[in-house]
């Protein structure tokens, strides 16, 4: 099965977890701002990770891009989301921008995968949140000391 990440990151924090899990999982790994959307066709399992920006929208370098993802089929692909926010901050949005994702592909044929528990966190808000769980693994930088353990867990639960 080949694997990739495809990840929007301003300052980095996106891309440092990106490249983490990806070495994890043996992904290859891109930067959707240097990245035409075909690429994500050859690929079986895909990440889409982005940090959230303004009131929860996708870091930018998704923007046209990700109105583009209904030119490949995904009828056979599986998709996880990862997202990046601050709940100190943006409590109100917390990671919200990945749900483009979900909204844009919900119906596409691709299997979802990678929800995850939204206990274990702190924010009012998220468009990432549905029930209980958040659409993906969702990170704070500032949660140091919970990060790897919720990496670890999410790639477990993605085997
Ligand atoms: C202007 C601004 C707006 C932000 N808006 C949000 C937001 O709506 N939701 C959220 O979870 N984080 C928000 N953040 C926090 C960033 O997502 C967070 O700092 C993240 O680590 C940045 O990751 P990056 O370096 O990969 O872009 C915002 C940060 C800035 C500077």
């Amino acid at each position: 099965m080949k694997k990739a990440i495809f990840y929007g990151s301003k300052g980095g924090v996106c891309e440092g977890f990106a490249k983490q899990i990806a070495e994890k999982i043996g992904a290859e790994v891109f930067n959707i701002k240097d990245c035409q959307i075909s690429k994500i066709a050859e690929y079986d399992f895909i990440i889409f990770a982005a940090s959230s920006y303004y009131f929860g929208a996708l870091q930018e370098d998704w923007g046209n891009k990700v109105k583009l993802l209904h030119e490949i089929d995904f009828s056979n692909k599986t998709i996880a989301l990862l997202g990046v926010g601050s709940q100190a901050r943006h409590a109100d949005s917390f990671c919200s921008g990945i749900a483009d994702f979900y909204d844009k592909l919900r119906f596409s044929g691709a299997r979802f995968v990678g929800e995850v528990d939204s206990k274990d966190y702190n924010f009012s808000f998220s468009r990432a949140q549905k029930g209980q769980k958040l659409l993906g693994l969702c990170l704070d930088k500032a949660d140091e000391d919970k990060n790897n353990a919720r990496i670890e867990s999410w790639v477990k639960s993605l085997a």
